[in-house]
């Protein structure tokens, strides 16, 4: 492991990998994840977990990024910050150019359907609707039905490799099917930031390598920061650079250029002991 591929407490990124960006992607502010001193605690039977302690991370280019930590480090507490889908109790969060708290409650809702794509590890497919509703929902439900929506929903469909399956409903569906379908809809507004958190937990490995492809293209043809969180190396190889969450802060990157799972299992393993 050359110490050169790890940078302890330096988690500025700068994407050179040939799969997670373009080799020379320009900074926009719209491909922008920032954080500053983050802190998330939650409060439950009189206890406190310091979720996050501190966390400084900062994306400016679109890419391929993971997020990794051991369980409990915080990295769906962070991602959950960054999707808008919950408050830091201290510092700054910004996406995509914007401080997230500086926006009211309405403008945060159309702030992150325009720009934030979020995808889960249990897909969250409404299983009584086919593949094309279940992606077209979010256009419904800001009040953009009609012939464009339909269109936009079939091209995803077919750019994700499951149009042969768009009539059919999550349940004929297999893992990798439904969580292509779960991509479809979190991209329908062209998000410039796509958050995946563990997205394929319940997929087998190859449908998962396949995944892992996928949001690759997608990183490098959409113009898009793709920041998935893993627990899987051979997940991180496809990605340009890898977080390393640990005691609620950004400890440290891994550039990935060059490197296998193995490879990247060992720049963990060094990052998550280091001092
Ligand atoms: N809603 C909540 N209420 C109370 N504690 C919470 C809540 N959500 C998370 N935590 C705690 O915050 C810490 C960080 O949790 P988080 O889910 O972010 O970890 P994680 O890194 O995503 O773990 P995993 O790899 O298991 O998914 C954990 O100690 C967890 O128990
Ligand atoms: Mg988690």
């Amino acid at each position: 492991m050359s110490p050169a591929r790890t940078s302890a407490a330096a988690p500025t990124a700068a994407a050179r990998h040939e799969n997670g960006a373009p080799a020379r992607a320009a900074p926009d502010p719209l491909n922008a994840v920032r954080c500053v001193g983050v802190h998330k605690s939650y409060h439950l039977g009189g206890q406190d977990v310091h979720a996050l302690r501190g966390v400084d991370l900062d994306i400016s280019e679109p890419g391929f990024y993971a997020i990794m930590g051991a369980s409990g480090s915080g990295k769906s507490t962070l991602l959950h910050l960054l999707g808008a889908l919950d408050t830091p109790d201290r510092g700054e969060v910004s996406v995509g150019g914007k401080s997230l708290s500086k926006l009211g409650e309405r403008e945060l809702t159309d702030f992150r359907r325009d720009n934030i794509g979020i995808v889960f590890q249990q897909f969250n497919l409404i299983p009584t609707l086919t593949a094309r509703e279940n992606v077209e929902l979010p256009g419904m439900l800001a009040g953009r039905a009609g012939p464009h929506l339909r269109a936009r929903a079939e091209e995803l469909l077919e750019a994700l490799g499951v149009a042969r399956r768009a009539g059919h409903r999550p349940d004929a569906l297999s893992g990798g099917e439904q969580q292509r379908v779960a991509i479809a809809r979190a991209l329908l507004f062209a998000p410039r930031i796509l958050l995946a958190d563990e997205p394929t937990g319940n997929l087998d490995s190859a449908s998962s390598a396949r995944l892992w492809e996928l949001l690759a293209r997608i990183a490098r043809e959409h113009t898009t920061t793709v920041l998935m969180v893993t627990h899987e190396p051979a997940a991180a190889v496809h990605c340009g650079r890898v977080f390393v969450l640990r005691d609620g802060r950004v400890h440290g990157s891994i550039d990935t250029e060059g490197l296998d799972a193995a490879g990247v299992a060992s720049c963990y393993q060094h990052l998550v002991r280091s001092a």
